[in-house]
């Protein structure tokens, strides 16, 4: 039997966790750190996969003392997950350290210095890592107080002191640059590390690979056998605890502007020459940017926003988004978006690309499906309709792929079927594929770029949303309402049906 994942994570032939790093959690308290950065440190030691010297610096306010603090995510943890493995809970707290500290306070930043020094003195730390686990409106002021209180002056074996920021990067363009401007002038873009959590996922690292190291997909990556391509996120849930930023925020800003656009620069891009991060990127820019200059003339045709209203559901009311928690009883903030667009190259020109997202639908799934071209034998076409060649990238939450093509129907008179050959990922125990945030945390200690963003990619992404913006506001385009857990608005499945075609997502 080949390896495991969870035995490759454990050795990865090329990549590099140097001993002793130090991680600087700003936000250490948070929400993002008990539930996602803290228990992906736990599954990482519980692989083995971090070396014997570490310290995670977990910076809040909220607690005076470390064993206040560790109680809190032993708390959290135990939420989360069946068993807590004492051993590697015990491992995990000798290398935590909490460091009461206020963003606003001067002398706070002053004692970390010290503190990071003091440490620095006694161990050869190799690498530190700054995570921005915080607000975005405290990313900048973090920046340059690290940059003012000598932080990135305190010895480092390798030199290499790395910035991690979470989403979202700014809330367009401008704001974005502003945002880069100040963080690139204290690190260098190779050092800045632009998390879309949504990278990390195993089914969107697989892109790649089925694409490329598959020839009877890679020879047919493109216009002449391709018909459409589509990208769903589809959501269930509300907008839950995170009103006051989602209605800033709607659907394009939380889920086109990185995750969904991500996703379509690694199905869209031509074919880097090599692995490393900077050619992938630098492939995956060419599509942002083409984007970018998109002729957005025909959008209203192109693009269908929506809102969710009140339903009921097996006897039980759906709250309208209005009606949730911190969002303005008059919001016209979209919680559905879909959109038909083009790139104008070689590759692509004229194969439509239908993306689509929204809350409250009634079916939680992310998937990619590219549909082949109808270029069957005549000696078929007179038979009865054939189902296109489709092949189904499934991201969430199944993982896997399936690819539909056409068999002859047995003990009938050459009747032909379609049927589904299926790759569960997540059914096989073997696979087991590690968390987004554990794949992501591994990365950064590593240095490895490859699942973050460029500020190119970022920088046209943004260009793009901005004038998508601009366009909607300025032509008014309609705000199509509809039910809470539902399959969203009928103005998206006429958007294919004015082409002929139909959503292949299950949200039926
Ligand atoms: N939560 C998620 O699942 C999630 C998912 C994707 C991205 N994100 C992003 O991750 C970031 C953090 O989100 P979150 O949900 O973890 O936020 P959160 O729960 O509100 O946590 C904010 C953190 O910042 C600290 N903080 C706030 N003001 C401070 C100040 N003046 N001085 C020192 N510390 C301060 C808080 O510590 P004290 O309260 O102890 O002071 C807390 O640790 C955001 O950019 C968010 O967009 C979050």
């Amino acid at each position: 039997m080949d390896k495991t994942i969870d035995e490759l994570y454990k050795n990865p032939d090329d990549k590099n966790i140097q001993n002793n790093f130090q991680f600087i959690l700003f936000g250490g308290t948070g929400d993002l750190a008990h539930n996602k950065i803290i228990p992906a440190f736990y599954n990482l030691a519980a692989k083995d996969s971090l070396p014997d010297k570490f310290t995670i610096v977990a910076t809040g306010r909220r607690y005076d003392n470390k064993n206040a603090y560790l109680d809190a995510l032993y708390n959290s943890l135990i939420n989360k997950k069946e068993k807590i493995d004492d051993k590697v809970w015990r491992f995990l707290t000798e290398h935590i350290d909490y460091f009461q500290l206020s963003f606003k306070d001067e002398n706070d930043f002053k004692n970390l210095r010290k503190y990071l020094k003091n440490k620095s003195k006694k161990e050869k730390v190799a690498n530190r890592i700054f995570y921005l686990a915080t607000a975005p409106k405290f990313f900048a002021e973090i920046a340059k107080k690290i940059e003012k209180f000598n932080l990135l002056e305190i010895k480092l074996e390798n030199n290499e002191s790395r910035l991690v920021i979470e989403k979202p990067f700014g809330h367009d363009f401008k704001s974005a640059k502003k945002l880069n401007d100040t963080l690139s002038s204290i690190f260098s873009e190779k050092n800045i590390f632009r998390i879309d959590h949504y990278l990390g996922k195993e089914m969107i690292q697989n892109i790649m690979v089925i694409r490329l190291s598959n020839p009877i997909f890679r020879a047919l990556w493109n216009k002449d056998h391709i018909d459409n391509i589509q990208i769903y996120l589809n959501e269930s849930e509300g907008v839950k605890d995170r009103g006051k930023y989602y209605d800033d925020a709607g659907v394009i800003k939380d889920m086109f502007q990185n995750h969904i656009l991500q996703v379509l620069s690694l199905i869209a891009m031509e074919e880097p020459e090599n692995l490393s991060a900077e050619e992938i990127s630098n492939k995956k820019v060419e599509v942002f940017k083409e984007l970018a200059d998109n002729d957005l003339s025909n959008i209203d045709n192109h693009i269908v926003r929506g809102q969710y209203i009140s339903n009921i559901v097996d006897g039980e009311k759906i709250k309208s988004y209005r009606e949730e928690k911190e969002i303005d009883s008059q919001s016209e903030t979209a919680t559905f978006m879909a959109l038909k667009l083009f790139l104008n190259n070689e590759r692509w020109r004229d194969v439509p690309i239908y993306l689509k997202s929204g809350k409250r639908l009634n079916k939680k799934e992310a998937g990619i499906a590219i549909e082949f071209k109808d270029s069957f034998h005549p000696a078929y076409l007179d038979q009865n309709k054939l189902d296109n060649n489709l092949l189904l990238i499934k991201i969430q939450p199944e993982e896997g792929i399936s690819l539909r093509f056409n068999t002859r129907k047995p003990a009938s008179n050459n009747k032909i079927v379609p049927v589904e050959m299926e790759f569960c990922q997540s059914c096989q125990q073997f696979f087991n594929s590690p968390e987004n945030y554990e794949v992501l945390i591994y990365d950064m200690i590593s240095g490895d770029k490859t699942l973050f963003t460029s500020w190119k990619e970022v920088s046209y992404s943004w260009k793009f949303i901005d004038k998508i913006q601009e366009k909607y506001a300025e032509e008014n385009i309609n705000l199509h309402k509809y039910p809470a857990l539902s399959k969203g608005p009928k103005a998206a499945d006429q958007l294919l049906e004015n082409d002929g075609r139909k959503w292949l997502d299950n949200n039926k």
